[in-house]
């Protein structure tokens, strides 16, 4: 299953919120692999110290020059000062970068022309439940990619995109699921404020949440499922008329168009 990861060292450079998630991914699901790890806070490597498959490095130099695949997962002012340092020792191996905003050119311009992969995922990684939308560089060879969709698959979905749906993608996916967190954590609130204990509130919440959207993957349209449980005069209607009052779903619609439009900013700072 893990045929492409076997034995192989894959670096990450940058162990914060979304590279640890995608370490802790990885280590769930990937067996036969070891993990090189850097990061400018060498107290966040400590959290995996318990594990014989992580090998913190010193530098991103040593790390690059150790690992058969390298990924990215610094912020994106970071990328090229990282890049520029460890260019010289990126010539015969894979770049997979998570950041927002920086194109596969921009990325060949850092590490002299070689084999990218540019992915957004999200959080959702910790989990096994990123959603990954990846497209490749100019010169990222079929295996490159066959490796990037292996290593990215461990971690959840993935998705082969152009590259100019990579912003919309970004607001999506990548911001998106704290937009989803967003509406359960207010759904929460609202048990409370009838009397529900928070735990108990937020776990059915969540629960519901994961219900709709399994609704929906297994083929149901979101109006069916509306239908579905909104019956006439009842109390499904009566609260998505408290939505439609409120422009609930402008409001959604508006956070992923402005998370979209800052993705954009971003790469043409
Ligand atoms: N968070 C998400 O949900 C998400 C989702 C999809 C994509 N992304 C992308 O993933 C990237 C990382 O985001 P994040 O939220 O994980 O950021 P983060 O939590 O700040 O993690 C980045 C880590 O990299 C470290 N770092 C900075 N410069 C470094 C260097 N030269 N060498 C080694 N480590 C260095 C940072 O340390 P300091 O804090 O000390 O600088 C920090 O610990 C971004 O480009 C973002 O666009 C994030």
């Amino acid at each position: 299953m893990n045929e492409l990861t076997k034995g192989k060292n894959i670096g990450i450079i940058g162990i914060g919120n979304i590279g640890a998630s995608i370490l802790r991914g990885l280590l769930a699901t990937i067996a036969d692999a070891r993990f090189l790890i850097t990061d400018v806070r060498k107290e966040i490597l400590n959290a995996f110290a318990d594990d014989s498959r992580v090998i913190p490095c010193d530098s991103n130099k040593g790390l690059a020059g150790k690992s058969d695949i390298l990924i990215l997962a610094v912020k994106p002012k970071d990328v090229g000062t990282v890049l520029e340092e460890i260019a010289p020792l990126m010539r015969d191996k894979p770049l997979i970068s998570v950041a927002a905003g920086i194109t596969t050119d921009e990325l060949e311009r850092y590490v002299k022309g070689g084999r990218v992969v540019r992915v957004m995922p999200n959080i959702g990684a910790r989990v096994g439940e990123s959603v990954s939308a990846l497209c490749g560089g100019r010169n990222a060879t079929t295996e490159d990619i066959a490796l990037a969709d292996e290593i990215l698959s461990a971690i959840g979905s993935i998705y082969h995109v152009k590259e100019s749906d990579m912003d919309v993608i970004t607001g999506l996916s990548g911001s998106g699921i704290a937009f989803f967190a967003e509406v359960i954590d207010a759904m929460a609130d609202a048990g409370v404020y009838e009397g529900l204990p928070r735990d108990l509130a937020l776990a059915i919440a969540a629960k519901t949440a994961l219900g709709a959207a399994r609704l929906v993957i297994s083929g149901d349209d979101p109006a069916a499922i509306k239908a579905m449980t909104a019956s006439p005069g009842g109390t499904t209607i009566r609260g998505i008329y408290a939505m439609e009052s409120r422009a609930v779903r402008a409001a959604m619609m508006e956070a992923v168009i402005e998370a979209t439009k800052r993705s954009r900013e971003l790469r043409e700072r």
